[in-house]
């Protein structure tokens, strides 16, 4: 069998149906450690009450159920054109971004989508990189985000040789300042139970639940979910720079770079680096595992709209 990259970058995958409802963002919000006190992320009769802008990154694994999902089937697709099929077993979430174009409503509604296409490949000794984009739209079309995630093949070969083409990704971090300390120090306590909570967004994988998996693979035990970690750098990015309020969020990227066990302690340091698009203000992030004293994400952006508040 002879496969050929190059034929997997610009594919279009075919259209994948998404829905979502308030309980589902109140899940989503303690899935990602939401306190009792956040109201307008965890009372849906807040007058404020809103969607975490980061919640379309479950709909991948969630598309459009209202059940569980057997994570084993979920995963189940063909190999992208030109590309070996890949073990999930062997597959890691490397990086993962969102920009949002329009505010989310409470509801989806009928007919919303990802539009998924490939964006770029780059095989090494060590594996295969394919990136994915994804446009979350509305049932008339219009798009509300736009998503870039990279998965890393440990060990996927498609021709052995070194290859590399990307055709679009996300904005990428600034350096962290190395003169001045962070601007913010945000450090939360995940709960023993997070990704028992956080799996209930959709994602079944039973690597976050079932000990002996996590042992078998070298973890120790079970992981939390990295896009639970994610959601914790983006409600502290969101509480510190943005003031609380969840809108202020327009574009969240990270790279996944070492796991986290439920229980673990983060700390996220944030450093302002100047102004971002349409006003807002661009700050590069970390967030680091207390327990092992590694980054967990690490090149994160964000683009903040900064509140009054968090400019005094
Ligand atoms: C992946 O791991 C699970 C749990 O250990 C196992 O049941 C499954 O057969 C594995 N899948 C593959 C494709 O090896
Ligand atoms: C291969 O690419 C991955 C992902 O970009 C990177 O982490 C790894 O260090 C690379 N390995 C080699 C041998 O260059
Ligand atoms: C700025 O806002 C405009 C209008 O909402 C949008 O089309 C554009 O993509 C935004 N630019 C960036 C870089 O986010």
């Amino acid at each position: 069998m002879s496969y050929d990259p190059s034929k997997a970058v610009g594919f279009q995958s075919p259209d994948k149906p998404v829905s979502w409802n308030k309980r589902d963002l109140l899940l989503y919000a303690i899935g990602v450690g939401a306190k009792k006190d956040e109201f307008p992320l965890i009372y849906e009769l807040d007058k404020s009450f809103g969607p975490l802008p980061t919640y379309p990154v479950v709909l991948t694994f969630k598309g459009d159920d209202q059940d569980t999902n057997v994570f084993t089937e979920r995963v189940k697709s063909a190999p992208l054109p030109g590309l070996p099929p890949s073990d999930p077993n062997r597959t890691v979430h490397g990086s993962q971004s969102i920009e949002i174009l329009k505010d989310l409503p409470l509801v989806s509604g009928e007919g919303w989508k990802l539009k998924t296409r490939c964006t770029g490949i780059s095989e090494n000794k060590s594996g295969l990189v394919i990136m994915q984009e994804q446009l979350l739209v509305d049932g008339q079309g219009t798009a509300y985000a736009k998503l870039y995630s990279s998965s890393f093949g440990l060990g996927l070969k498609a021709t052995g040789k070194p290859f590399n083409k990307f055709i679009a990704g996300p904005p990428t971090a600034k350096p962290i300042p190395k003169d001045r300390k962070p601007d913010y120090v945000i450090k939360e306590q995940t709960t023993e139970e997070q990704a028992v909570v956080y799996r209930l967004s959709g994602d079944y994988n039973s690597l976050h639940i079932d000990p002996s998996i996590g042992k078998a693979a070298g973890f120790g035990g079970v992981i939390l979910h990295g896009l639970s970690t994610y959601g914790f750098a983006a409600r502290a990015i969101i509480k510190a720079v943005g003031g609380g309020e969840a809108k202020s969020l327009k574009l969240f990227g990270v790279r996944f770079t070492s796991p986290v066990k439920p229980g673990d302690e983060l700390e996220t340091k944030v450093w302002e680096v100047g102004p971002g698009p349409n006003g807002t203000t661009e700050v590069t992030f970390t967030t680091t595992n207390v327990a092992t004293g590694k980054a967990s994400l690490g090149g994160g952006v964000a683009y903040v709209l900064k509140s009054e508040k968090s400019k005094l």
